[in-house]
């Protein structure tokens, strides 16, 4: 199977049953953002659940954060993304198409990535003398020069759309982590935390990303699971090596493999990072390692420059030594969406069971959009519908569970493997006179004969183990 195959089969799956929709499709669609519908939800919140169960409940060192997406303007200045935080542009004057030249040069085996513009444009000029400089949608050789394109987002919250001005404007965050810094002394304030803890916080950001394709890859609307841990300089190495392995075995953890996954080091690294690492999965659907979260080493700059901005001090005093300092941050920031797209693509299966093709998502169990599905045999058995739905309402009050009485068995079975149900629970005429009932495994296909008394138990191990 090509991997513009395996793209196109998983988008189709993803709409069919209802993962991923894109945005606004009764209005012709709104590139670059997608909704999520049911099962989709469910996944992502079990993701989200997952990553704040590590990081925040198994933890001492931590405590949590849901700041607000929109900020003082003042907070993006601070920050360096107002004046810095831009993708290199170039058209095509034929077919109009967008692209980021960084992207197009790295084609021609250039690395540009965060290059200054001149760098750039010198680089493209080469290609345009060589007549190698082509438009990667129609081949046109017709290219303008690179330009900046910012990647923020703009709103004109609390002033008539007519007045956006750089005076008035406020932006759509681009990451969460600017609302940890802000809230970092209050947090301080309030919690009982002491150097070295960290801040975790989930939550949307917004990219006016120049080249936003390859589905929920890179989209204009995501979100992210970040990680701020404050410490004092002379911790960093250690820290930042803890942290490197935690990340990685959270991954480990929910199914992936040493050869899915590879380190990835910055060379070129951001003015105020002295180190910066990305963890890569090797999609499937996009053919290679591509990124999925990042892990920086972001030293004083962040307080420091928030400090100087506002003109709060946000030093930190160490009771047992006496030292005053501005701590020092690392990072880890993960994008919820990509990691979904990741679980997608890992779990996807296609097999050939007794001739016939059945596709199967196989997620970790605790992943699992639902957990159980229940049927009765037969839809037109009142007896066998109604010890159905006993089951079925007993079993929701632990885990997300279906009922479902449409079509025949063989039909439900393909449809709860293609939203990646774990278990199947059966009612026949057998359970009428035993009280046993049969549970499928998504992954062995074999079914086993369990008393319906001891079903909850049963799946409480299996799920929670
Ligand atoms: N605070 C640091 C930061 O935001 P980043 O490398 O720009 O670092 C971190 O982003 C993660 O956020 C990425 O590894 C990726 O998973 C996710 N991400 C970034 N831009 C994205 C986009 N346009 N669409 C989806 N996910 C994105």
């Amino acid at each position: 199977m090509t991997r513009e195959n395996l793209m196109e089969k998983i988008v189709s799956l993803a709409k069919r049953r209802g993962f991923v929709f894109p945005s606004s499709e009764i209005y012709g669609g709104f590139a670059a953002v997608y909704d999520y519908g049911h099962y989709g939800t469910l996944l992502k919140n079990n993701i989200r659940d997952a990553w704040w169960e590590h990081m925040v409940q198994l933890r001492d060192d931590m405590v949590g954060l849901d700041s607000a997406i929109f900020m003082h303007p003042t907070t993006w200045v601070a920050s360096g993304h107002v004046g810095s935080f831009d993708d290199p542009q170039i058209d095509c004057r034929k077919c109009k198409a967008r692209m980021r030249a960084d992207q197009v040069l790295e084609l021609y085996g250039i690395s540009a990535d965060k290059a200054p513009l001149d760098f750039i444009n010198v680089e493209l000029n080469k290609l345009r003398e060589l007549g190698k400089l082509a438009c990667q949608s129609c081949g046109a050789k017709d290219i303008t020069p690179a330009k900046r394109f910012s990647l923020m987002v703009k709103s004109n919250l609390g002033s008539p759309t007519e007045a956006l001005s750089e005076e008035n404007v406020v932006y759509l965050r681009p990451e969460t982590c600017g609302g940890i810094y802000l809230e970092y002394k209050n947090t301080l304030d309030s919690t009982r935390v002491k150097l070295p803890f960290g801040i975790a916080q989930i939550g949307k950001a917004f990219r006016n990303e120049v080249v936003a394709r390859q589905f929920i890859f890179r989209t204009r609307e995501f979100e992210q699971m970040e990680m701020q841990y404050f410490l004092h300089p002379k911790d960093m190495k250690e820290k930042y090596d803890m942290w490197k392995d935690i990340r990685w075995n959270w991954y480990l953890e929910y199914g992936l493999t040493k050869d899915d996954l590879k380190w990835y080091k910055h060379e070129k690294l951001a003015h105020y990072a002295s180190e910066a690492y990305d963890i890569e999965y090797n999609f499937k659907l996009l053919g290679g390692f591509k990124e999925v979260e990042g892990i920086h080493a972001r030293g004083d700059w962040d307080l420091s420059q928030h400090s100087k901005f506002s003109g709060v001090d946000l030093s930190y005093f160490d009771g047992e030594t006496k030292e005053r300092f501005i701590p020092h941050i690392m990072e880890t920031s993960a994008g919820l969406n990509r990691i979904f797209l990741m679980f997608l693509d890992k779990a996807y299966n296609e097999e050939e069971i007794n001739g016939e093709k059945r596709v199967v998502l196989k997620f970790d169990k605790r992943l699992a959009p639902v957990k159980v599905a229940v049927f009765p045999l037969l839809a037109n058995k009142p007896q066998l519908v109604e010890k159905a739905k006993g089951i079925f309402e007993d079993l929701r009050q632990n885990f997300m569970c279906e009922f479902d009485d449409n079509g025949n068995v063989g039909k439900r079975y393909r449809r709860q493997d293609e939203i990646g149900t774990p278990y199947c629970v059966t009612v026949d005429f057998q359970s009428l006179e035993d009280d046993t009932i049969t549970v499928r495994d998504r992954d062995t296909m074999k079914q086993e004969r369990i008393a319906i008394k001891e079903l909850a138990d049963y799946f409480k191990k299996q799920l929670e183990d």
